[in-house]
């Protein structure tokens, strides 16, 4: 029902399966109004819409034309429709004139894709016993819509939702028991207060805690969220799905939408876009306008720019710059500042989630990106790498460091005790902003390079990188620290050594060292044991293939520098690594088609190494651990277990005699 297609942080580029047609998500679903409806939303870009089975329920007249012609005839829509249960209804009226199974009956009967039950939006920050009962309503409800649905062997796909207002342990008992079921998708209710009132924080805590306990491979729709301004935020956090009221609302209150925030146009001088509306006419032109016509053109407008920034954002997931394009809407308003900031508390789940190398650099732009996932995955590496004895801290130069880097490293003053120096035992790093400590051997790996910060430095990216530099040293025998660091630092180091430090270059050590970091500590020796011969682009001089004698081994990807195997690599790294380490394991039933070289589906995999990410090299095994083929993951190991469509590997090759 939902597959992947593309993925940056939590966020994807999927495709929702219904049956009346497959919607590249993230989506935005308009709100169309069963009697109102004014505007032609497929025009301006809309796969799938929303409305309200409620409010077809109530009237006579469209409960009829739904009932004889179907809801699809009825709103005048040939995609998929979802409708709501009339929940929100409840929130503002305080009460409904349907039960739950009514409207679910209802919505079956008029042909609705994604039919709602009739959850209790509870609002933000109310007494914790009112989140509690309400909660329970909505999780009876839930079941009740789930054997509903069984019992009448019915089609209409579900949604159940996350409520528990922002009480965080209700949100994940929430979500985790909606899990239970086997509903189809699970929204994220009673946000709207909160992005109404910008309390940005307290929507990335509700999201995150639902999110964080839902599975991966069912669409999330943020329910009620329709300011773009949130889009590319929600996505970053793993949300596919929004419903906007907000186009249509904001127009009959004369506001403009925009991804910097929200303008009246009685304060316009200038139209803030070049859609349509805004080339063709002026602030005035809009304001001399009778109501009606003013409205819609608004609403276009409003329209225009949402699906402007889905677009958008569907760009950056596909070339891996989700990150930079949440850091910078996030400057737009300091409570969305908040939010970005916030973020740092979740950075150790969203690093399970994004990709081990990306199409695009990792741009700093700003303090908040010291507690990117990238920036915490190289720290956990680096904490667990055996350490040589000693350790020579070089400044930043021109990146990649190591190619730039020959002859007589400069001044160096000693930091802690002094002992003996020994340059054969040990660890070359470069300090920088704002991957703190970068091995001179691997710093051409995705991102460690493949990285820009700005020149002038502020202080609390400093500060990070001295915090971690003096953890790190910490189980050295001996540290030097060139003398620029010292003084850009502020570090006060007076006493100086007067030995000569040099870099020497050797690509099979450097090699080794990759293959580590990539595989495991261990796996380069294992790898690179033999011949070596080590052969080089002419062209950019940068390693290419690596041989024993004329066996290949590895070939090195240019664009990040990591390691792709080869048949005879695969074969080293599963003898030097134990099960189920660098492993995806396939039942018995995909044995052949992965030894024949054949792509593995998520459904087929019964186990794998927890440290796989998307686009890491792995080894695909049978339950015995027979080494069946190789290839390169396209999903996190979280994901992989949690899919039963799609593909999970794509297999290089299959070891079939
Ligand atoms: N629309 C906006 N918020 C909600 C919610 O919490 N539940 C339902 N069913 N619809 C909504
Ligand atoms: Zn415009």
């Amino acid at each position: 029902m939902f597959e992947i297609k593309a993925k940056d942080m939590r966020g994807r580029v999927g495709v929702l399966k219904t049956k009346h047609g497959n919607v590249k998500t993230p989506a935005l679903m308009p709100v169309i109004h069963p009697r109102k409806q004014a505007i032609d939303v497929k025009k301006y870009g809309a796969d799938m819409v929303i409305t309200n089975a409620y409010l077809i329920y109530k009237d006579e007249d469209l409960k009829q034309k739904a009932i004889d012609e179907g809801l699809h005839e009825l709103i005048n829509f040939d995609g998929p429709v979802m409708t709501d249960s009339g929940s929100f209804q409840l929130s503002v009226y305080g009460d409904v004139e349907i039960t739950n199974n009514e409207v679910l009956e209802f919505q079956e009967l008029i042909g609705t894709d994604i039919g709602t039950s009739l959850d209790i939006p509870t609002a933000p920050f109310v007494e914790r016993e009112k989140a509690e009962s309400d909660l329970e309503i909505t999780l009876e409800r839930a079941k009740e819509a789930v054997e509903f649905k069984k019992e009448n062997n019915i089609e209409m796909l579900l949604n159940s939702v996350v409520q528990g207002s922002t009480f965080m342990d209700l949100r994940q008992e929430c979500a985790k028991e909606l899990s239970q079921l086997d509903a189809d998708l699970y929204p994220i209710g009673a946000v709207v207060p909160l992005m109404e009132s910008y309390h940005y924080k307290e929507l990335v805590d509700v999201v995150m805690n639902s999110i964080m306990y839902l599975p991966d491979n069912t669409a999330r729709h943020l329910m009620g969220a329709g300011h773009p301004m949130v889009f590319a935020l929600a996505v970053a956090l793993g949300c596919d799905l929004f419903d906007s009221a907000a186009y249509i609302l904001y127009a009959e209150d004369d506001r403009l939408l925009s991804t910097r925030g929200t303008f009246k146009l009685e304060n316009l001088q200038e139209m803030p876009c070049s859609c349509e509306v805004c080339s063709k006419y002026t602030p005035d032109d809009l304001r001399a306008m009778p109501k009606r016509e003013r409205r819609d053109l608004i609403a276009q407008h409003n329209l225009h720019v949402s699906f402007a920034e889905l677009r958008l954002i569907r760009q950056a997931i596909y070339e891996g710059s989700l990150m930079e394009l949440v850091e910078e809407r996030c400057r737009a308003h300091p409570a969305l500042l908040d939010a970005l900031r916030q973020l740092k508390n979740y950075n150790e789940d969203f690093e399970k989630y994004d990709p081990r190398s990306k199409k695009s650099a990792f741009f700093y732009t700003g303090a908040e990106s010291l507690y990117r996932s990238e920036v915490l995955r190289h720290h956990q590496k680096l904490l667990e790498m055996p350490k040589k004895r000693d350790l020579i801290v070089l400044p930043p130069g021109r990146k990649p460091y190591s190619k730039f880097i020959s002859g007589k490293l400069g001044d160096f003053y000693i930091y802690g005790d002094k002992k003996e120096l020994d340059l054969d035992n040990a660890d070359f790093m470069v300090l920088d902003i704002p991957f703190g400590l970068i091995p001179l051997d691997i710093d051409e790996l995705y991102p460690l390079s493949q990285n820009a910060a700005p020149k002038i430095r502020d202080g609390d990216s400093k500060q990070f990188i001295k915090n971690f530099f003096k953890d790190f040293c910490d189980n050295y025998g001996q540290v030097m620290v060139h003398s620029r660091i010292n003084n850009d630092l502020d570090l006060g180091l007076s006493e100086k050594t007067d030995e000569e430090i040099r870099y020497a270059k050797d690509d099979v050590r450097k090699l080794k060292a990759i293959a580590d970091y990539q595989f495991g500590w261990g796996c380069g020796e294992a790898l690179f044991k033999g011949n070596i011969n080590v052969e080089k682009s002419k062209k950019t001089g940068k390693i290419r293939h690596i041989y024993d004698g004329k066996t290949l081994i590895v070939n090195m990807r240019a664009s990040d520098s990591y390691l792709i195997l080869s048949k005879e690599g695969a074969r080293r790294l599963h003898a030097s690594t134990a099960y189920p380490k660098n492993r995806v394991v396939v039942n018995k039933d995909s044995e052949p088609f992965a030894l024949d070289g054949k792509s593995v589906f998520s459904k087929f995999v019964v186990e794998c190494d927890e440290n796989i990410r998307l686009n890491d090299e792995v080894l695909i095994v049978n339950e015995e651990d027979k080494l069946l083929a190789y290839g390169k993951s396209l999903l996190s190991a979280i994901e992989i277990n949690n899919f039963q469509t799609g593909q999970a590997i794509k297999t290089r090759k299959g070891f079939k005699k």
